[in-house]
């Protein structure tokens, strides 16, 4: 699917974001092994999303959605069922790292598959924890989907992250809901804790100090009514459309501010925006608030160290804004960011030549000179979601209508991306 995408002076209005692609991933894999029936409302609508709720009802747990709601029918720890068929975790990163977690605890083997880009992306980094807990996985080249997962009894370990990565984390602590004792893993760099405050809501024993985090195996976890806070990784293209076209007023309603994953907003305060939060409160342990956001001045600014592992799924749309700045945008320590969706250093970079834009590519990042022009140009989200909507921000600060080929990838994360953009630039 191709969209053209014109420029716009200004956006405005109140926009709804979605519900949080990482906190959907993690309630619904839970909910399938908590007892009884978890209601989650604003279930991301993304297709990750409904991946894994398509794997876990591969492993035999009903789910029934109705408009805003998901019903999943849990069926306790040890309730989940050989599947069929290989599991299909599409184009999703979280759900093979995080179900294999809880995979390699099943008393039946598994083999999970994915699409072309999934089948790229580096699998090694959770099969070594879990082969120390005793499970045995088999990997294409060794470190590649499709995974082969013979379940069995597994045994706490205590882990110290190599990379600072949220899904590794959860994977551990998932399969340590299995073990026998304490499963412990150490972080170096906080990512973001949707899995320990989830895990808690669930029922489970899990506790915090520091960067050590720790689990008791065997819990009974029970079902949960539960809301998921709004995308901020969404809500960060609006928040920058909005900085980059003066005149810009937004209202972002319900988003999730998890301390986490809101460094996005101290930088983007740090680099002038105009952002206040009005209003904040909990829900199942997560915040949520709605963000106002201004149109105006746009400084520059330096993304390194713990500040690029918090806000590593928006520094594609930050080098829009790096490159609108006044005195640019460097981004470092973030070799991560070739091991995603795309290497999104590389497709990035691809795309602001294509839109006439300097962009200085590093090993671990990359640097962006301020104060330039976006082009009309024809740019390809490469099958990224988060390309396809950085460009499509870009372009509407362009000097005419641009092309983004491959547009579709965005329903990865935000089915409703485009309609809404649209809504707002009415
Ligand atoms: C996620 C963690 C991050 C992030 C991804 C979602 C999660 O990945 O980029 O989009 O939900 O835990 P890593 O764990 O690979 O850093």
């Amino acid at each position: 699917m191709k969209i053209t995408i014109s420029p716009a002076r200004s956006v405005s209005g109140t926009v709804l974001i979605p519900g949080d692609k990482s906190v959907s991933h993690r309630y619904a894999m839970l909910a399938s092994i908590a007892e009884g029936t978890s209601k989650i409302q604003n279930y991301s609508t993304g297709a990750d999303c409904q991946s894994t709720l398509g794997c876990m009802r591969a492993l035999g747990i009903q789910i029934d959605k109705t408009d805003n709601e998901v019903h999943v029918h849990g069926k306790g720890l040890n309730g989940l069922t050989a599947p069929a068929d290989t599991l299909d975790a599409g184009n999703s990163g979280s759900t093979i790292r995080m179900l294999s977690g809880i995979l390699a605890a099943q008393p039946f083997r598994s083999r999970v598959a994915g699409d072309e880009s999934l089948s790229r992306r580096p699998m090694a980094r959770i099969m070594k924890p879990l082969a120390e807990m005793g499970a045995s996985i088999t990997a294409h080249d060794g470190k590649f989907p499709p995974l082969e997962i013979q379940g069995g009894p597994v045994k706490a370990i205590d882990y110290a992250l190599p990379v600072a990565s949220a899904q590794v984390k959860t994977c551990v602590l998932f399969a340590g809901l299995y073990a026998d004792g304490t499963t412990t893993v150490r972080e170096s760099i906080r990512t973001r804790d949707h899995s320990e405050l989830a895990l808690r809501e669930f029922g489970a024993d899990i506790t915090r100090a520091g960067g050590v985090i720790s689990i008791e195996g065997k819990p009974a976890l029970q079902a949960r009514e539960l809301v998921v806070p709004g995308d901020l990784s969404s809500a960060a293209f609006f928040l920058v459309a909005a900085m980059i076209l003066p005149g810009s007023e937004l209202t972002l309603q319900a988003v999730g501010l998890n301390p986490t994953r809101s460094s996005l907003i101290d930088f983007l305060i740090s680099m002038g925006a105009d952002i206040k939060v009005p209003m904040l409160h909990e829900m199942g342990g997560e915040l949520i608030g709605n963000l106002r956001v201004r149109g105006g001045r746009i400084t520059g600014g330096l993304i390194e160290k713990a500040t690029t592992a918090a806000v590593i799924d928006e520094i594609p749309v930050l080098a829009v804004l790096g490159a609108l700045s006044e005195s640019g945008l460097t981004v470092r320590d973030a070799s991560e960011l070739r091991i995603k969706e795309t290497d999104r250093i590389a497709t990035m970079a691809e795309n602001f030549a294509r839109m006439g834009v300097k962009m200085d590519v590093l090993e671990d990042g990359f640097h962006v000179p301020g104060r330039q022009k976006f082009h009309a140009a024809e740019v390809d989200s490469f099958g990224d979601h988060r390309i396809a909507m950085a460009c499509a921000v870009a372009a509407l600060a362009a000097d005419g209508d641009c092309v983004i080929e491959n547009a579709g990838a965005a329903s990865v994360s935000y089915p409703e991306f485009y309609q809404t953009l649209r809504s707002i630039t009415a």
